[in-house]
């Protein structure tokens, strides 16, 4: 049997091994407050006083299936495509819809949702898209 290890052909190349490398240490140098793909929320809030929203989208994804929010509750598939004002939550929709004491803390929290350094612009963070219906 050829044992891999001997075998040049199946070896890494240095450039790989390399590549590997700097991979790691860019996970490894990451902070660990940012996470990839969260969607910032500023269409009103910075206008009306308070910080932008960080919504952890994968957080939630990792609890509830897609369609709970995106077919049930209606949100759109799209970062700043809702139309989400404070009074609507308050009304008990958007994230009000679980924000409610019930199913996850309530509205009283305002920084555990208004996050944001100000500045911030509505979108996803870390530029890393989920992609659309069909591409995820
Ligand atoms: C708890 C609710 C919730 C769940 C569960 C959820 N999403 Fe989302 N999703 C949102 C919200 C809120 C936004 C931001 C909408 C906005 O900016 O107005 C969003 C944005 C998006 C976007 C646009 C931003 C991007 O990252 O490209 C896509 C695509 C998306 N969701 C796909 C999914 C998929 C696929 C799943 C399941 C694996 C999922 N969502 C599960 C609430 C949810
Ligand atoms: C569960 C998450 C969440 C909590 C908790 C929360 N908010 Fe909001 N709030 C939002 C979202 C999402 C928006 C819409 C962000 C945008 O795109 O501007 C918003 C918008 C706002 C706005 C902008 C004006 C408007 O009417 O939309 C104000 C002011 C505001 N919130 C105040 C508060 C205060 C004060 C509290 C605490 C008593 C609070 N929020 C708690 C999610 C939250
Ligand atoms: C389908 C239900 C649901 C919806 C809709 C929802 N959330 Fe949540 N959210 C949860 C649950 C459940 C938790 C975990 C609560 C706990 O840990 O006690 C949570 C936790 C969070 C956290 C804390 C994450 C952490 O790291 O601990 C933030 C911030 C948050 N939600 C913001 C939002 C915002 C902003 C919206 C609207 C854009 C929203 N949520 C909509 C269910 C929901």
């Amino acid at each position: 049997m050829l044992n891999p290890l001997r075998n040049p052909d199946r070896r890494l190349s240095p450039a790989a091994v390399f590549l590997v490398g700097v991979l790691l240490l860019l996970l490894a140098a990451s902070p660990g407050m940012a996470e990839y793909a969260d969607v910032i929320l500023n269409q009103h809030a910075e206008q009306e006083g308070v910080r932008p929203v960080i919504y952890p989208h994968w957080f939630h994804r990792i609890r509830f299936r897609c369609k709970v929010c995106h077919h049930e509750l209606g949100f759109k598939m799209k970062a700043g495509g809702n139309e989400i004002s404070m009074a609507a939550i308050l009304d008990g929709k958007f994230c009000g819809m679980c924000h409610n004491e019930e199913i996850a803390w309530g509205l009283e929290h305002c920084h555990r949702c208004h996050s944001g350094l100000p500045g911030l612009k509505t979108g996803i963070r870390g530029d890393n898209k989920a992609g659309g219906p069909g591409e995820y």
